[in-house]
């Protein structure tokens, strides 16, 4: 079943060009129209007003990506929130805005909690964004997006998590149009981003050696740092989780403008700090920020893309990740954060597929 690889999440870290080729076949025969939704799509969501994301752990995380998508592409109002902090507070309910949960298995308690809670208070547009059909979760919504990741085994969410960007990417795109916010050009610059994308993720997985040579410097630390402005925020956020989850490494992850306001009194010589870096509108401030992380003697582990034009030096590793397909490269970046936890877990001797104290599928509170 593992075939050439070692364990369940280095196969499902490797699958995901495919993975996302088939889940990006669904957006592109559907040309970014509401039916990719489900069949209600067309009457609901041109009413849409706003959207409310609900969801745990790694998928959170692709929320957190999508809120910077839907605003800017489909130029509504995006919040997200976890469901287990949602479920138990006064919230305040607009029937007019989308309440999007993701879930791999669609079937974690708190977000199908989350969802019921969020229809007693009057929401009565719910989508899915789920990898697997029939559960639990897409069968409470009215719309729904399945992401073509197939089975995913690895307690670490990998393969699921990008194909879930692919879907709400496009519910981004889909809303932008309904709303006249997407002209054919831009609608054509979107389609050619996906078809790119499997390409891309296929050169990110081809800098395993060289992530992989960086996991013994890991493997002694007890702490990481993870850094990204913007769209690579979440990405950091999302790549401090796998080390966690399966390196049992404290990681952290801040928007890189946050150094100042606390996290940067942590950095010393013993705090490695893994830097997204690349060429976007914000490059020149995170090179701010790295310089004040080396100031203070922290070790950088930067992922730059090709035009980001950094060069190692003393203190700072740089490792060149493919060209970014433009607002598509939050998911290229999320490659070497995968690798990078993996190879560090495998470093120091985890049990990859299962770590401790955890489970695939959250079913209980
Ligand atoms: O099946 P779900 O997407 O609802 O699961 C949510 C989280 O439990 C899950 O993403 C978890 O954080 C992963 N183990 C992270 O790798």
């Amino acid at each position: 079943e593992l075939g050439p690889y070692s364990h369940f999440m280095q196969k499902e870290i490797h699958e995901q060009p495919k993975a996302l080729s088939d889940t990006i076949e669904a957006v592109l025969e559907n040309g970014f129209a509401a039916g990719l939704f489900g069949a209600r799509a067309a009457e609901l969501l041109p009413q849409v007003e706003g959207v409310k994301i609900l969801a745990c752990g790694t998928s959170f995380y692709a929320g957190l990506t999508a809120k910077y998508w839907i605003e800017s592409i489909a130029g509504i109002s995006c919040d997200v929130e976890i469901a287990s902090e949602y479920r138990y507070r006064d919230a305040f309910a607009n029937p007019r805005h989308l309440v999007v949960t993701i879930s791999q298995s669609g079937e974690t308690l708190d977000t199908m909690e989350a969802l019921k809670y969020a229809k007693e208070l009057g929401h009565n547009m719910a989508l899915s964004i789920c990898n697997v059909r029939e559960s639990a979760i897409p069968r409470a919504s009215e719309l729904v997006f399945y992401t073509r990741a197939g089975a995913e085994i690895g307690v670490a969410s990998t393969k699921a998590f990008t194909t879930q960007l692919v879907g709400l990417f496009a519910l981004a795109v889909t809303l932008g149009k309904l709303r006249g916010r997407v002209d054919a050009q831009a609608e054509h610059g979107y389609q050619e981003a996906l078809r790119q994308l499997p390409g891309s993720v296929q050169h990110a997985l081809n800098l395993e050696p060289q992530i992989k040579a960086w996991s013994d410097k890991f493997a002694a630390k007890q702490n990481a740092l993870f850094l990204g402005r913007g769209l690579h925020y979440p990405i950091a956020l999302e790549g401090a989780l796998k080390l966690k989850e399966i390196s049992y490494i404290h990681a952290e992850a801040y928007p890189a403008g946050e150094l100042k306001h606390g996290p940067l009194a942590l950095v010393d010589e013993s705090m490695p700090v893994v830097v997204i870096a690349p060429n976007d509108a914000l490059l020149e401030k995170v090179k701010s920020n790295m310089q004040e992380v080396r100031a203070r003697g922290g070790e950088l582990f930067v992922f730059a893309d090709l035009d980001s034009h950094f060069s190692e030096s003393d203190g700072v590793h740089v490792i060149r990740t493919p060209r970014h397909v433009g607002v598509l490269s939050a998911i290229v970046h999320t490659i070497p954060v995968q690798l990078l936890a993996y190879h560090v877990a495998l470093a120091r001797g985890t049990d990859v597929d299962k770590p401790r104290n955890l489970a695939k599928s959250v079913t209980v509170e």
